[in-house]
């Protein structure tokens, strides 16, 4: 009985508040679009009847205005400014699609023009292994999986031209950034507005970083970065690659996708990740507080560049170089961040790279023992097995580059590992073969990645190298899995692609050279050469060709794309899962 009330009673709840909001006769649309706002202005064409909307103070590109409630559908339009008060306004052009109203209908999320969907159900990568218990990360609204934020820098024009023009300079723009997400407008000002990456600056799409000044936050977060993801035609790797880390326990940034507008230009789609600036550590490490949360240094392994190379030949391999902090401090290494106790220094990296070189190779308690107090070996051992299943073809592995070690406290020796900018991944290549990247035995992998000091003693260790070949296995099995995946993929690739057409159609605003990583091709086969890296003429010949021409989506996503820097996203995932279970002798999928 009481049942059949209460029953009866939500029934009649329902009905009530489904009449109540019928009864709101208006809804509140708002829309994304850059228009010449002197010129046109934005209007929704509501069953037929086209009503004028309005800029909001917030955004130039933001929209809205109060029309009927969409009985049939609606969609948006542009039209002319002078024309914004005329009943029978002319349309200049319309969406070609319908739009319908979500539940409720009083108000529109903040949709974007001429994208057909607002959102999409992505598949998540089942968690493979749990979270290294070290990790304690914020719960944050940053990267909304199935959505596409949109984020307007605004500036001096001449200075963006300017940074631009000489893309290769360290220039600062000082801007205002609004991120506008479907239920969210923040606008910060203030912000420093840089082109990022080393070898990447030639390109003609830049990646850029973002630094919201102190006190304020996005969701938490205050340094960012858009990734330009000008080197991967699926446009899907560094996400994939950050949520397969993710799922696989290891500290990473989350990752989604922003469309990028900088004044009154169309920029294109970008990769969304968080910068590992503070307060990032401490919201990867410590729930986000700041008191008593004692930050270590963070060390960023960069493999080389020119002044490391003239004196000494020094690359970022954690090769011991004796007590000199100079010879760490030519740019191969970087504090990325300070301790927050102390001066920052290159010593606890130092001692680090002695224990290393000096580090026991036998399998003894006390030998393990000792190397757990330099580092979270289980860290260190889940980063290189993911870097093999994964394919990171210029990791810490490959070109001892694009790794971190974080110092677990500002007094103590044992560090953490991070990997990081995992663009050159999944089939990929821009320096070594693709053979040597695909197979599915680490002992061929890029070369010999024995030669280099770290994991020539960690593979020496016999738990050290079990545990490297259980976790290749497993991550190869489970991880890379192509069932899976296939999901996680498709389900991006449908989110995304309305907004790759539109990235292909954004004029290209670096300005400087056209020959894309012609630096990187010239560093890598010096240092290929010099230090035994696997560095491959002919395929960064063929990485460079390939930069300059358009593979279309789908061929990027399913290959074969007739290059051999470029494997199929999905080809790559295929091909090495089966490569590692026929190494571990165990059953291969198609
Ligand atoms: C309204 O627009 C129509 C079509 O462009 C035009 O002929 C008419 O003069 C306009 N009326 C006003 C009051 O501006
Ligand atoms: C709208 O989208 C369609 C299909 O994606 C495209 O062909 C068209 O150029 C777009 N129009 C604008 C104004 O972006
Ligand atoms: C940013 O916004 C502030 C406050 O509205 C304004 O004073 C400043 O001129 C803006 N800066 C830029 C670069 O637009
Ligand atoms: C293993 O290495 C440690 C540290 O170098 C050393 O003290 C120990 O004697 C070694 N044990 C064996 C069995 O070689």
């Amino acid at each position: 009985m009481t049942r059949l009330k209460s029953s009866i009673l939500f029934y009649v709840t329902i009905c009530l508040s489904i009449v109540h909001l019928t009864f709101g006769k208006t809804t509140n649309y708002h829309v994304i679009s850059l228009i010449d706002n002197a010129k046109t202005a934005m209007a929704v064409v509501v069953d037929d009847k086209p009503y004028s909307l309005h800029v909001t103070p917030e955004s130039a590109l933001l929209h809205i205005g109060s029309a009927p409630k969409a009985k049939k559908g609606y969609y948006y339009a542009i039209i002319k400014r002078d024309q914004v008060q005329n009943e029978t306004m002319v349309l200049l052009e319309h969406e070609p699609f319908v739009r319908s109203l979500p539940a409720g209908g009083n108000t529109t999320p903040n949709e974007f023009y001429n994208r057909s969907r607002n959102s999409f159900d992505i598949t998540p990568i089942p968690k493979v292994l749990d979270p290294l218990p070290f990790i304690d990360r914020i719960k944050s609204k940053l990267h909304q999986p199935g959505q596409i934020a949109t984020i307007h820098i605004v500036g001096p024009q001449d200075q963006i031209d300017h940074m631009h023009k000489k893309s290769k300079k360290d220039i600062q723009v000082m801007t205002n950034v609004t991120y506008i997400s479907l239920n969210d407008v923040q606008t910060f000002t203030g912000v420093e507005f840089e082109i990022s990456g080393r070898f990447s600056r030639e390109a003609a799409k830049s990646s850029y970083n973002l630094k919201i000044p102190k006190k304020q936050n996005l969701y938490g977060y205050r340094r960012l970065k858009l990734r330009s993801m000008a080197t991967d035609p699926s446009y899907v790797r560094e996400d994939l690659g950050y949520k397969m880390l993710a799922a696989a326990g290891v500290p990473t940034t989350y990752s989604s996708f922003v469309r990028v507008f900088i004044n009154n230009e169309p920029i294109g789609l970008f990769g969304f990740i968080e910068n590992f600036k503070n307060p990032w550590l401490r919201n990867e490490f410590a729930n986000g507080n700041k008191d008593g949360y004692d930050q270590g240094h963070l060390y960023q392994g960069k493999f080389t560049n020119a002044k490391a190379k003239f004196l000494g030949n020094r690359v970022s391999d954690l090769s011991y170089e004796g007590p000199k902090e100079w010879k760490y401090d030519l740019g191969q290494y970087k504090i990325k961040e300070d301790p927050s106790q102390g001066q920052p220094s290159y010593q606890p990296l130092i001692a680090l790279t002695k224990f290393i070189s000096e580090a026991p190779n036998n399998g003894t308690e006390a030998a393990m023992h000792e190397w757990n107090q330099h580092f979270d070996m289980e860290s260190v051992l889940r980063g290189m097995a993911l870097e093999m299943v994964l394919g990171f073809g210029d990791g810490i592995m490959a070109m001892s580059d694009n790794y971190y070690l974080y110092q677990e406290s500002s007094t103590s020796e044992r560090f953490i590992f991070i990997l990081s900018d995992v663009d050159i991944s999944f089939g990929s290549n821009n320096l070594i073969k693709r053979e040597l990247i695909n197979t599915g035995d680490w002992h061929q992998f890029a070369g010999d990645i024995t030669k280099r000091p770290l994991m020539g003693k960690v593979l020496a260790v016999p738990e050290f190298k079990q545990r490297f070949d259980d976790l290749i296995k497993y991550l190869g099995n489970c991880l890379l899995n192509p069932d899976t995946l296939s999901r996680t993929i498709d389900d991006t690739v449908a989110m995304i692609s309305e907004d790759v057409a539109w990235d292909k159609s954004c004029e290209r605003v670096t300005k400087a050279a056209v020959i894309s990583q012609v630096n990187l091709a010239v560093f890598a086969k010096v240092f290929g050469l010099l230090k035994g890296y696997a560095v491959d003429d002919s395929t960064v010949r063929d990485f460079r060709k390939r930069s300059k021409k358009d593979i279309p989506l789908q061929k990027a996503i399913n290959g074969p794309t007739g290059y051999k820097s470029l494997m199929g996203l999905k080809e790559y995932i295929t091909v090495k899962h089966n490569n590692i279970a026929t190494y571990y002798g165990g059953s291969q999928q198609q």
